[in-house]
């Protein structure tokens, strides 16, 4: 019998909507839980919404709505985005739900009676944006290494987890499991974590600070740490502690996070499971980043892209087959249009669509619209080792998707499309057809292909599965059926003759690159293309940003940055700024020319150039336009 198969996903921060980095992770999981019902093992698939903490009341307030408010209406929006991608989870937890609430309480008292949580002072580096306190070993140039501000220090007293307990059980823990956290760079680097010595975990925030968050069962006064309320999700989604869903999952439990929050899943969440006495899950699985131009996707960066929009505009099984087949799991990867583009033209359009379209067209030509009856002797020299190439394929996609490797396991399904597609060149049907004496011949070709495209429509069924239900129908088997069972997969010749098939359709149309110029701006959400006109502010409130006339003295490129320009600039003084429209503009176009800079805002660090101010541009379909003035103007004379 199989294993049941449970994955979770990060919940998700509800402070800002969800993204292509978001979309990514849950989609992964959707893929592997398809191909977890591939090996017929029971499954079950968590996500959801993280919804306490600090920055929820933030995010709450500048949109001036209550928490609640706020957080019933980002975590529906996750919510109600997972269907359209065509994701498929059980359940979808929310860190507000009574259940969950009752959970953590129920650990925390738990905890706290063990002797394991205890109350003390405490002085740290406090980094609002993560919620979390930093050592200085962790920090960069003195900042968070995600937010690049100074963390401020805070002075207060607050319940500690007695994680320092647990650091040699863990390290323990890693090296009799070596494939816990997984790839192992991963393990790597909280093995690197673990060589210094770990400290106690502050698990508590007091409410004279923080009133959005669970309270301690043992101290009214404080919330949990929004990461111990979190972490916990993982259980009391499935029904912790008596629950048959906690019984049946939770000893096959899988975690899917990428690297921003490896050192809370990697250490703080096994050594919480071990002081709690529950089993501790059985894989992390960490992806890289998607990033855009180099940084890191992040609403907070401004430069997200919007998985609907790709989705509308592409189709989503176009979608989720570039995620899968572009990212190498572990590792960061670039996302441009022009890479999703090509990838569909040359993968999904040229060879397997053209290869479905021609199998079919060939079988309504030569058998009218059935699947043809074979000869097994007529079968001989005409197989051309398409079997061993399908099961080789079968093989090869198994053992890479039960590591992660979606990258491998579509490579092996194209490797063998592309040697159907040779088999067609070979055998030269329309050669074979013109001859009486070969049609035995060509009814075995013809047959092998439609048996060919019926197993790569299995194998395709986790990350595409709307394609691989069209090539079904279009094979004329039951798309209801669990086609995509990887014994029948791996038996060859389970194409039932006779069968009358319809008529072929175009699986994936040519994104014609002349008349689709979506350029990628146009997929990236700015503040300027939600076009929402933003809450209202005091002319007070205004008046706090100096804008400033600027004349534009130099200009270049930025090495590894095709978007951005470093502008040297006059405002009665010398400044450098970074600007992101080096697709639109070159040195000609701006030296010389008077802009308008913000010049007090916060210095920002981009790839190692200090950018001390910002410029105003319009944001266009084709691109920013720079606001310029229209007449010479003193250099540093302000705007109002
Ligand atoms: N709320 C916490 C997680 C608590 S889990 C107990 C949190 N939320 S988050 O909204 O910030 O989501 C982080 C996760 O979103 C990442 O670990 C990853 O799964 C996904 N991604 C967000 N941005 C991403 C990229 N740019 N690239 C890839 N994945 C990204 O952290």
């Amino acid at each position: 019998m199989t294993e049941p198969f449970y994955i979770t996903t990060p919940i998700y921060y509800v402070n800002a909507k969800p993204h292509l980095g978001h979309a990514y992770t849950t989609i992964v999981a959707d893929v592997i839980c398809r191909f977890h019902s591939m090996q017929k093992a029971e499954t079950y698939f968590l996500t959801g919404t993280d919804e306490h903490g600090d920055k929820v009341v933030r995010a709450a307030k500048k949109e001036h709505e209550t928490p609640m408010v706020y957080v019933d209406r980002i975590s529906s929006l996750f919510k109600g985005l997972w269907p359209e991608l065509n994701i498929k989870f059980n359940s979808f937890i929310r860190t507000t739900d009574l259940a969950h609430v009752t959970v953590v309480e129920k650990i925390l008292q738990k905890i706290y009676d063990s002797g394991d949580i205890y109350f003390s002072e405490y002085e740290g580096l406090y980094c609002y944006g993560c919620e979390r306190f930093y050592t200085e070993r962790e920090l960069v140039d003195r900042k968070c290494p995600d937010h690049e501000s100074e963390p401020a220090t805070i002075k207060e007293s607050n319940y500690f987890f007695k994680m320092s307990a647990y650091q040699g059980w863990l390290i323990e823990y890693i090296h009799n499991h070596p494939d816990f956290i997984r790839p192992e760079r991963y393990k790597n680097e909280v093995l690197s974590f673990l060589k210094e010595p770990l400290g106690d975990l502050c698990i508590s925030r007091p409410k004279t600070r923080l009133q959005w968050g669970i309270t301690l069962p043992f101290d009214k006064n404080y919330v949990t740490y929004v990461w111990f309320d979190a972490l916990l999700n993982y259980i009391s989604g499935i029904g912790f502690p008596d629950g048959g869903l906690f019984k049946k999952f939770w000893p096959h439990a899988q975690h899917i996070i990428a690297k921003d929050i490896l050192k809370p899943h990697g250490i703080y969440w096994p050594t919480m499971l071990k002081a709690a006495g529950i089993p501790i899950y059985k894989h992390l699985n960490v992806h890289g980043y998607w990033n855009i131009d180099q940084s890191k996707m992040s609403k907070s960066l401004g430069n997200v892209v919007e998985p609907l929009q790709l989705k509308n505009r592409y189709g989503i099984d176009v979608f989720r087959y570039f995620l899968m087949r572009e990212m190498v799991f572990g590792l960061d990867s670039i996302f441009h249009i022009d890479a999703l583009i090509k990838r569909t033209n040359s993968d999904l359009a040229n060879d397997l669509g053209n290869l479905f379209s021609r199998v079919l067209a060939m079988t309504h030509k030569y058998f009218p619209a059935t699947v043809p009856e074979t000869d097994p002797k007529a079968e001989q020299g005409f197989q051309s080792g398409l079997k061993s190439d399908a099961l080789k394929a079968v093989e090869e996609f198994e053992k890479s998707m039960c590591r992660f490797s979606f990258q491998k396991a579509l490579i092996a399904i194209w490797d063998f499309i592309s040697k159907m597609n040779k088999y067609i060149d070979v055998t030269a049907p329309w050669v074979l057809a013109k001859k009486k004496s070969s049609q035995k011949q060509l009814a075995a070709v013809i047959n092998n292909l439609l048996e060919g495209l019926r197993i790569v429509s299995g194998l395709l069924y986790p990350v595409m599965p709307d394609t691989a239900m069209t090539m079904q129908k279009h094979l004329g088997l039951d798309p209801e059926k669990p086609f995509y069972h990887l014994d029948g997969l791996k038996t060859w010749k389970k194409i039932t003759p006779g069968i009358v098939l319809p008529k072929s359709i175009i699986l994936f149309p040519r994104i014609d690159t002349k008349k689709d110029n979506t350029p990628h701006g146009d997929i990236v959400d700015s503040d300027a293309s939600i076009s929402k006109i933003k809450p209202e502010i005091t002319l007070e409130t205004f008046n706090k940003v100096d804008l400033r006339v600027a004349t534009v003295l130099r200009v270049d490129t930025v090495p590894k940055a095709k978007k951005l320009l470093k502008l040297e600039i006059d405002i009665g003084e010398k400044r450098t700024i970074i600007a992101g429209i080096a697709e639109n503009y070159t040195s000609e176009d701006l030296v010389g020319r008077q802009i308008i800079v913000i010049v007090n805002l916060k210095p920002a660090k981009i790839l190692g150039i200090v950018s001390q101010g910002m410029m105003l541009a319009a944001v266009e379909e084709n691109g920013p336009v720079v606001a310029t003035l229209d007449k010479k103007t003193k250099p540093g004379a302000p705007i109002r």
